[in-house]
């Protein structure tokens, strides 16, 4: 079991498949030119496998892919059908852009329940954020996953003056439709225009609800890091994910895998150990991976707290989000 100095036991590894997107979201990637990992450098798809058979021995049930995109990846299909047969609950968190390609696979790797990104109900403002024309098509594939019976999960990273306007059409479009919309607070990452002021808190999310809707909190599993809430008579619901304002580290399970191997241990850890070259060499990857859980920080990394007010993303040392992969 990996299990760190908090008797914190990581059973969820998330594992990066490309730093590569077919989207632009600048809170995600740094403003200046991002120059995307090379192929070589990146695990490959035994690799994975092979690392994903190492975590699952020492008690990891529970799989995230990720990206950047994670359904760029021209192997994205293989990946997913390898490790859909390994003792693991398997999902993945998507753009949205490309899931019609990938029906099949989904069907035939038993994935039930999908996080689709998805930062405002507006054409134009979806443009503004990602720099693509995709609002349509990412629109038409979160009908589709509905379709075929999929858990859909929505992520909303919210931005204070950007979309917190758009909250209560969220919560209204789950009223007809079972999509589960998690509102993010905006965090810091390596270049990506955050400051303390940009964060609209969990407080100020259901508070600015309240407005029009009465709502019930429901009950949260052990390393949930959503608080979820139904407005009665709706088919989905919403959640918060207090990261900035409430951590919830406490009971964090988390782990991650960048795309191009690297183990962090929080998606706020300044240390990395680069198991994709332990891998490749032969070393002690248990050992290595062990000391890496067990060097956990407490909280966000050990770099700020929930007071995070006064905080510059520069005094964050970090990757950019699109290099950690969520
Ligand atoms: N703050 C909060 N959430 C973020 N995400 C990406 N960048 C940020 C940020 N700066 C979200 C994406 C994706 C998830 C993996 O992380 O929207 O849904
Ligand atoms: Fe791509 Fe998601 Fe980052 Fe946007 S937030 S650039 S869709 S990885």
């Amino acid at each position: 079991m990996l299990i760190d100095r908090y008797n914190r036991v990581h059973n969820y590894l998330r594992i990066s498949l490309t730093d590569n997107c077919n989207f632009r979201c600048f809170y995600c990637m740094p403003e200046e030119d991002y120059a995307f990992t090379p192929q070589a450098a990146l695990m490959q798809a035994d690799e994975i496998e092979r690392l994903a058979k190492i975590f699952v021995g020492l008690g990891v049930n529970k799989i995230r892919l990720t990206g950047g995109e994670p359904l760029v990846r021209k192997d994205a299909g293989a990946i997913i059908s390898a490790l859909s047969k390994l003792p693991v609950k398997l999902s993945l968190t998507t753009n949205g852009v490309r899931l019609h390609d990938f029906i099949d696979v989904f069907k035939e790797s038993g994935i039930n329940s999908i996080n689709i990104s998805l930062d405002t109900l507006q054409a134009e403002k979806f443009q503004m954020i990602t720099r693509r024309d995709s609002f349509h098509r990412v629109m038409d594939n979160i009908g589709l996953m509905l379709d075929i019976g999929m858990h859909v999960k929505i992520n909303v990273v919210v931005m204070a003056g950007l979309n917190d306007n758009e909250l209560l059409d969220f919560v209204a479009w789950t009223k007809e439709v079972p999509v589960h919309v998690r509102f993010i607070e905006f965090m810091p990452f390596a270049g990506n225009r955050w400051t303390g002021n940009k964060v609209f808190t969990w407080q100020q999310m259901l508070e600015r609800i309240s407005d029009r809707y009465s709502f019930l909190p429901l009950k949260a599993g052990v390393h949930e890091t959503a608080k979820a809430y139904i407005v009665p008579g709706h088919k989905g619901t919403f959640s918060v994910i207090s990261t900035m304002s409430a951590p919830f580290c406490s009971s964090c399970n988390r782990i991650r895998l960048t795309a191009d191997g690297k183990l962090k241990n929080c998606l706020f850890a300044q240390d990395e150990t680069d198991v994709l070259s332990a891998l490749r060499t032969g070393a002690d990857l248990e050992r290595l991976i062990k000391n890496n859980i067990a060097a956990k920080a407490m909280e966000l990394g050990g770099q700020f707290n929930k007071n995070f007010e006064t905080l510059k993303a520069d005094e964050v040392f970090n990757r950019s989000m699109i290099a950690i992969g969520g």
